[in-house]
């Protein structure tokens, strides 16, 4: 275990800095598309940006996140330590906010998005705040 517990772990924090540059970035597209005039050129390079970010890098960075924290959890024993619980539900949340994002693209895609720029300028911030707190949670682990 002592072999390959910090290997998990830097698999782990390679995937949660590749996830969370999707997640933040992401809405960041949308703020900029939302802007761009149906059918435009600029509108459609914006679908090809969206859609590789989503399948090339979000889609499986959250997979590698998912599969590497329950191991990480399991390796070291800590499934009952509420920092870990509560680390948890805010990794729920965050992949809420994924799976929003993915319904978000696939509107735009459709030309069918009608959320204003201001509103995704608000769904960045979930993202953010949440990672602050999850990264607490597993670093100060405060309870
Ligand atoms: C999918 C559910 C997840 C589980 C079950 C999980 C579980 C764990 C566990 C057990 C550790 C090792 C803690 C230690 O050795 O003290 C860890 C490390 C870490 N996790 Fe997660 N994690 C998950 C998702 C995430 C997410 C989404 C983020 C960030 C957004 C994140 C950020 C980190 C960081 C930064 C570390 C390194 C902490 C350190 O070494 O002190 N994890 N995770």
């Amino acid at each position: 275990m002592e072999n390959i517990y910090p290997w998990i772990k830097v698999l782990h924090i390679v995937g949660v800095i590749a996830w969370m540059a999707g997640l933040l970035y992401l809405p960041r597209l949308f703020v900029y598309h939302v802007d761009a005039t149906v059918g435009s050129p600029q509108s459609e390079t914006f679908k090809i940006m969206e859609r590789r970010l989503l399948r090339a890098i979000m889609n499986p960075a959250m997979i590698v996140v998912w599969v590497t924290g329950p191991y990480l959890a399991y390796l070291g024993s800590v499934w009952a330590q509420p920092w870990l619980i509560s680390k948890l539900v805010l990794v729920v949340v965050l992949t809420l906010a994924h799976h929003a994002s993915s319904r978000w693209r696939k509107s735009f895609e459709r030309d069918e998005n009608n959320h204003s720029a201001r509103f995704f300028r608000i769904a960045n911030e979930a993202p953010t705040i949440l990672l602050i707190a999850i990264v607490i949670f597993v670093v100060v682990k405060p309870f």
